[in-house]
């Protein structure tokens, strides 16, 4: 057994937590609720919200025969309501292709819908005694900052780096007490703002921490530095009405209302003869604002313009004239809504 792993279950034996209400059980059905509630919650959120689970749906039969709306309402504060409809379509699987018992092998759990690899370890573990590796968050906080572990990871290379750590540290006996105590660890002590070193059992061999960095790992998401494009919106006004054109079905913002756009280098009063048959007269802009899409940030200038006549503008076919409280209202991506709302109020 490695240093790491010893010093780690006499510490969970000591310090570690023993009366969680998921503690009291092997029941398997009960772990696994367990771990999915904890995936995304804290320990003192999560107790309540077990027990009342429990008492309305107390076994695997009693959650695949309910309304996924009963699941829904007992789930309803926790959040991350994927968890409840992913554990409700579980329950039916587990009924319908294991007969009702929940499968004890790892490759079956993983295949449950809801459970990623760090949850079926968990619930190998601590149903069955399995010896598998675990590496949610805390873990990996745990284990890049013991181990100095460089990178995000969030990053697939990185994440392999620590999967092969965790699985290097698991000891062949105790490896109940050995999870739990991870678990512990990451949680009670190896924080992610405020860690407790000297509370601490791995301290004296941490790299991170006797390198005094310990507030370096593991390292953040990188930010990615978007391209840039830059956009013109043309508020085209005339007695207090905006106009909005439909975008085309398919790019960005597809379907969606908007105002007409121009690029920065081209003259506006030209583009609005030839694009609408109308004069225009440019009014003071307003402030430039970005926003941010997957892969390119977009910078958009609006640009005001008084129509001198609206009556006979061409390509108003695909486009309509509406009050800016109104336009606001309807399908617009969130900038031309933060537009709209601006001129409303002026
Ligand atoms: N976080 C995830 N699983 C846990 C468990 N079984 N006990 C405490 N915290 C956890």
């Amino acid at each position: 057994m490695t240093d790491f792993a010893s010093r780690l279950l006499s510490w969970q034996r000591r310090h570690g937590r023993h009366d969680l209400p998921w503690q009291e059980s092997r029941d398997p059905y009960r772990v696994w609720l367990s771990e999915i509630m904890l995936q995304q919650t804290q320990v003192a959120t999560v107790i309540p919200y077990y027990r009342r689970f429990l008492e309305r749906f107390p076994d695997i039969h009693s959650l695949a025969g309910a309304d996924l709306d009963r699941v829904m309402a007992c789930w309803s504060g926790l959040g991350y309501y994927s968890r409840a409809r992913h554990l409700h379509r579980a329950a039916r699987v587990i009924v319908e292709r294991h007969g009702g018992a929940f499968p004890s092998d790892f490759r079956q759990i993983l295949a449950l819908p809801g459970v990623g690899r760090s949850t079926a370890a968990a619930v190998s573990v601590f149903a069955f005694g399995a010896g598998q590796a675990i590496l949610d968050g805390n873990v990996k906080r745990v284990l890049a900052r013991c181990f100095g572990i460089p990178g995000y990871p969030g990053e697939s290379k990185v994440e392999d780096a620590l999967w092969r750590l965790a699985e290097g540290l698991l000891p062949e006996t105790g490896v109940e007490a050995y999870t739990q105590g991870l678990m512990d660890l990451g949680a009670l002590v190896c924080t992610r703002a405020a860690p407790r070193c000297p509370a601490c059992p791995v301290a004296a061999d941490c790299v991170a921490a006797r390198q005094g960095r310990v507030a370096e790992f593991p390292a953040p998401q990188p930010r990615r530095v978007l391209p840039g494009r830059h956009t013109v919106m043309l508020i085209l006004l005339h007695e207090g009405e905006v106009f909005l054109e439909k975008r085309p079905p398919t790019g960005v913002w597809g379907g969606l209302w908007s105002f007409p756009e121009a690029e920065p280098e081209n003259d506006l009063q030209v583009l609005c003869r030839r694009r609408f048959g109308t004069e225009v007269e440019l009014l003071g802009s307003l402030k430039p604002l970005s926003h941010t899409f997957t892969h390119f940030r977009l910078h958009i200038t609006p640009q005001p313009v008084r129509v001198r006549q609206r009556a006979g503008m061409a390509a108003e076919a695909d486009g309509l004239w509406l009050p800016p409280e109104d336009a606001a209202g309807a399908a617009v991506p969130a900038p031309v809504r933060k537009l709209l709302r601006l001129l409303g109020a002026g």
